[in-house]
């Protein structure tokens, strides 16, 4: 249910984010963008839907990760999070009410094969058809992503992504999603940030499945790459009408100084953090001129993977949030350099300690924009954390507004530069179960009150739709 007062509050509301839409430093257009490019918002199965025992769906590795000491701050599960899966009605409701045009949310792999092969569950694919068709009744174009970390926990015992049969695993899955929604669902995802799950999941164990060191993390990279692969090329041969891509976590990286051991060690994070997950996918492979331990990938490679590297994505799906400050430090294994958190450098910050940066998503534009290869890109995440008060039944979020603007602005530069942007999406719908730090962040366009489940449309989600109606 969409909260009265805010509905009552909406003539109010939509004054002020018109107002600031007028003020100088929120001055933005939606026509400038052109009318052809997509205006969605950005939502993970994992962190809204909840229900994660119900109706038939397997666990996932995250509902095990989650249940483990410590892993999690104040040990929050995410059990129940949001109930999308009960309230995805009212939510999509919302969505329209805001105007907003295309909705991307993630298939939860265990809901429709709880066991991540084999049997299906009905009721889960139930689920994802009534999310479609209301998202169609209403005119909003459903996005699926169909991998945004959350593994069915079956097929970590076999070894997870450290393991090959893994493709096959994975073709199985995405070939039920296309042969299920295909007939809907034009623009699919195939993967979400495969270097954020593979680094924070496979090397440094702080989130699911909770493993570590190089022998877990270089397979898990490389069948990721092969995964999207051959999964992107599948849905193209089932669906050639359908537009596919893959999202990737992106930061400018900059040297703490000009020193050259800085500037070294700024070539070997961008390596680690930007090239490393767009360049294999074009059939440059992996950045070992810069991370020569990366070689040891090698040792996964099979003669079959050559033939995957000729697909090429229709679109790429870009993210950014902040950029990183990187200094060289050796004895940090493998890179040999560190990030400095932002915190210490004297910078306006969000509640994660990211950098507010609004230029690193233009330099990140315009470097991915010049692979040859990418051929579009959508912004398919972008958004910031704060610590968000309810007044009165408000929400008056104005630094999350200004920090979508500020962005914004710089989306808009890129595209004035040639570069071919077509979409961007807001991170995210709902405040939700955000992985290792429970529901301490939020990033949502609309408040959640994680007791009662109560939504409350937030200042900067009305900012959007004024800007959206303008
Ligand atoms: C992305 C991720 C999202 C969300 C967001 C904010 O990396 O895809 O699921 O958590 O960051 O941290």
């Amino acid at each position: 249910m969409i909260p009265v007062a805010s509905l009552t509050m909406h003539d109010e509301r939509s004054d002020l984010a018109s107002s600031l839409l007028t003020e100088d430093r929120f001055s933005l257009s939606r026509n400038a963008f052109g009318a052809d490019f997509k205006w969605g918002v950005s939502t993970a199965a994992f962190q809204v839907e909840g229900a994660w025992n119900v109706e038939g769906k397997g666990p996932s590795i995250w509902d095990e990760f989650t249940r483990r000491n410590g892993t999690i701050r104040s040990g929050h599960l995410a059990d129940t999070s949001c109930d999308f899966y009960h309230r995805y009605a009212e939510d999509i409701d919302i969505i329209k009410f805001l105007s907003i045009d295309h909705f991307r949310f993630s298939i939860s792999w265990s809901r429709i094969l709880p066991a991540g092969t084999g049997k299906i569950n009905a009721a889960g694919v139930d689920f994802y058809n009534r999310v479609i068709d209301r998202c169609l009744r209403l005119g909003i174009e459903p996005w699926i992503t169909l991998y945004h970390w959350d593994l069915p926990l079956e097929l970590k015992k076999k070894g997870g992504w450290a393991n090959r049969d893994i493709l096959g695993w994975f073709t199985e899955y995405t070939s039920l999603c296309v042969k299920l929604f295909g007939d809907r669902v034009k623009r699919w995802i195939i993967m979400n940030e495969p270097l954020a799950f593979t680094g924070a999941g496979y090397f440094l164990g702080i989130h699911a499945p909770g493993h570590k060191g190089l022998g877990n993390f270089l397979p898990a990279v490389h069948h990721a790459t092969i995964c999207q692969l051959s999964s992107g090329r599948m849905v193209k041969d089932v669906l050639p009408g359908a537009e596919v891509g893959t999202s990737f976590s992106c930061s400018m990286i900059t040297p703490v100084n000009d020193q050259p051991r800085n500037v070294r060690a700024a070539a070997r994070m961008d390596a680690l953090l930007n090239r490393m997950s767009v360049e294999p996918l074009l059939g440059m492979g992996y950045p070992v001129d810069q991370l020569p331990s990366l070689r040891k990938i090698e040792k996964y490679f099979h003669p079959s993977d050559e033939k995957l590297y000729g697909f090429r994505f229709d679109f790429i799906g870009l993210q950014n949030y902040t950029r990183e400050v990187v200094m060289h430090v050796p004895w940090v294994p493998y890179v040999h350099a560190s990030i400095v958190k932002a915190g210490r450098r004297n910078v306006p910050v969000t509640s994660m300690d990211w950098e507010i940066y609004p230029p690193s998503i233009f330099e990140m534009l315009k470097r991915f924009s010049a692979y040859p290869g990418v051929n579009k890109i959508y912004v398919t995440e972008n958004g910031a954390s704060f610590p968000d008060k309810v007044e009165n039944g408000h929400v008056h979020d104005q630094e999350r507004m200004r920090y979508f603007s500020l962005y914004l602005s710089q989306v808009l530069r890129a595209k004035n530069e040639g570069v071919n942007v077509q979409g961007y999406f807001a991170w995210t719908l709902l405040d939700n179960f955000e992985w290792a730090e429970g529901y301490h962040q939020r990033f949502g366009l609309v408040y959640v009150d994680f007791e009662t489940r109560q939504r409350i449309i937030k200042d900067s989600a009305f900012w959007y739709k004024a800007f959206l109606e303008k």
